[in-house]
Parts: structure tokens; C-alpha cells; sequence
């Protein structure tokens, strides 16, 4: 995927020979830059860069190059979760209505695309929460798009973070990009001062149970924290975690993964 331009074709020369057949010929072959030999029912075809005399028999065929990048791209389509629709850059922008968003996400940077099931889960119950005016905390942030759909979505001050240093730079281009104020910063969540009227955090089971007490802290009297990565196999351990934490958890199961509601007490 390191661009858009297809290589360019080779030349597959069909022969009746068997490789040992034409492998007497392998001078010839190595001097017109021989790419390889593929032998099916006893027959060789030989593969080149050009077509080149070589003195052997057989068909030509023009091989074109498939264009990976192409094909990758072709098979990102837009996601709708609610209000929110999100966009590769290079598709343009579908008419979604008033009340509803277009968010721009750059794939490929880190992960957030909106293709998984537990961010589509926290983008959902995101939008259950009154979200205008409130303070945000996204721990985990990847690509930025939980904390850009609130942001989209009338969050007050937007805090995002990240462990990973490229998913820091890729959040804070999808900030740009799409015209939001998001303070994208480096680390976790004791990178951050303070408290939050919401807290989202789509991170794996194990680290969301060690962050609990952490998570709590970091959110206000009567916050809602929307956490996923749960495996819906392993959900008891985070339900645990947080209920140990003091907050009051619902779960929501999807196919594979499930999302944690949480309150803390007011
Ligand atoms: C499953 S991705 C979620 C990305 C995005 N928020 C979404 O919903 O699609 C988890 C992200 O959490 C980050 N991460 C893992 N452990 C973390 C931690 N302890 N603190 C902050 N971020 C962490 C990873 O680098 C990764 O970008």
C-alpha cells in the first residue's frame, strides 16, 4: 500500500516444454531477466519481465500487475452508527441528512476506522449520552474517531489519548481534518488533569481491569464511562473491575463484544 500506481506488467510465455526442457535455454532466459518457472501438467510457463526472445515455443501473455492498493481501497465503504457517518477521504461525502455528521478517517494510520464492533459499540452509546457542552476523556483513542464523534457532536473540551505515538499523530490529523478541537496527547489516562463528565475507553479487557480504579477517578460525580474491547467470553472480569471501582455497570452483548455502561456515583 505504498502507492497509488499499479507496477508495471511481465510477460508469461506459455510453453509445451517441461521445466527441464527449458531450462536448457536458461542463459537466454537469466539474460532477459528471468522471473520465474511454473510447471502445471508438464507444461512450463516462464515468466519475464519483457517479451524477449528466448528460443523457446509457446503463447505469450500480457500479465497485467494487480493494483493491491486499488483493491484495498475499494473494499472500505462508508459506516453509519446513529448520526455519525464515517468517510474514507478519497469517497466523497454522502447526503446524510440534518442532525447527522460526516466524519473524514484516514485508514490505515491506527485502528478506528469504524469497521469494528466495539468502536461502533462506544460510537453508539456515545450518542445516548447528552453530549453538548460536557467534558470528554478518550482513553485509547487510535485513529481519534470516538473522540471526534464527540467533538462533532457538541462535546465541551475534548481530551484524547494514546500510548501508541503514531496513533497520537493520526488522531491529531483526523482532528484537523475534520475542522474539531481534540487535545491529543501522549500516554494514558494519568497523562490527564482533572475530571470528566464523560469517559469513553475501547481497549482490551485486561487493560480496561487495571484502569478501572483509574477510570473512575478520572470521571465526575454521576460521569457515564462507555468502555469496550470486552470479549463478550471475558466480560465478567471487566464487569468486576468496574463494579470494584464503585461505579454501577450495564453490559450491552453484540456478536463478539460487548460495551459496559457505567455510572459513578453522584
Ligand atoms: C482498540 S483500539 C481503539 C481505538 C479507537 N478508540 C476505537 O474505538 O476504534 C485501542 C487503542 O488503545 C491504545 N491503548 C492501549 N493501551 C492503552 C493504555 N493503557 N492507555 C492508553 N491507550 C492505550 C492502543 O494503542 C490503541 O490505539
Amino acid at each position: 500500500m505504498s502507492s497509488d500506481r499499479p507496477a508495471r506488467p511481465t510477460w508469461a510465455l506459455h510453453t509445451p516444454l517441461t521445466t527441464e526442457q527449458v531450462n536448457l535455454r536458461l542463459v537466454a532466459l537469466e539474460a532477459a531477466g528471468l522471473l520465474g518457472v511454473v510447471e502445471v501438467d508438464g507444461r512450463a510457463t516462464v515468466h519475464l519481465p519483457v517479451r524477449a526472445d528466448v528460443g523457446l515455443p509457446g503463447r505469450w501473455e500480457e500479465v497485467r500487475p494487480r493494483d493491491w492498493n486499488a483493491q484495498w481501497k475499494a473494499g472500505i465503504a462508508p459506516v453509519t452508527v446513529g448520526a455519525v457517518t464515517i468517510v474514507p477521504p478519497w469517497l466523497a461525502a454522502p447526503d446524510t441528512g440534518p442532525g447527522s455528521v460526516v466524519l473524514r478517517i484516514e485508514p490505515a494510520q491506527a485502528f478506528g476506522t469504524g469497521h469494528h464492533e466495539t468502536t461502533t459499540g462506544c460510537m453508539a452509546a456515545l450518542q445516548e449520552i447528552a453530549l453538548r457542552g460536557r467534558t470528554v476523556l478518550d482513553v485509547g483513542t487510535g485513529t481519534g474517531v470516538l473522540a471526534l464523534t464527540a467533538a462533532k457532536l457538541g462535546a465541551g473540551r475534548v481530551v484524547a489519548v494514546d500510548v501508541d505515538p503514531l496513533a497520537v499523530v493520526a488522531a491529531r490529523a483526523n482532528a484537523q481534518a475534520n475542522g474539531v478541537r481534540v487535545d491529543v496527547r501522549p500516554g494514558s489516562a494519568d497523562a490527564v488533569e482533572g475530571r470528566f463528565d464523560v469517559v469513553v475507553a475501547n481497549l482490551d479487557t485486561a487493560t480496561l481491569s487495571r484502569l478501572a480504579p483509574v477510570l473512575e477517578a478520572m470521571s465526575a460525580p454521576a460521569g457515564s464511562l462507555s468502555a469496550s474491547g470486552v470479549a463478550t467470553a471475558r466480560r465478567g472480569d471487566a464487569e468486576v473491575a468496574l463494579r470494584d471501582a464503585g461505579m454501577a455497570v450495564r453490559a450491552r452483548a453484540g456478536r463478539e463484544w460487548t460495551v459496559l455502561l457505567a455510572r459513578v456515583a453522584g
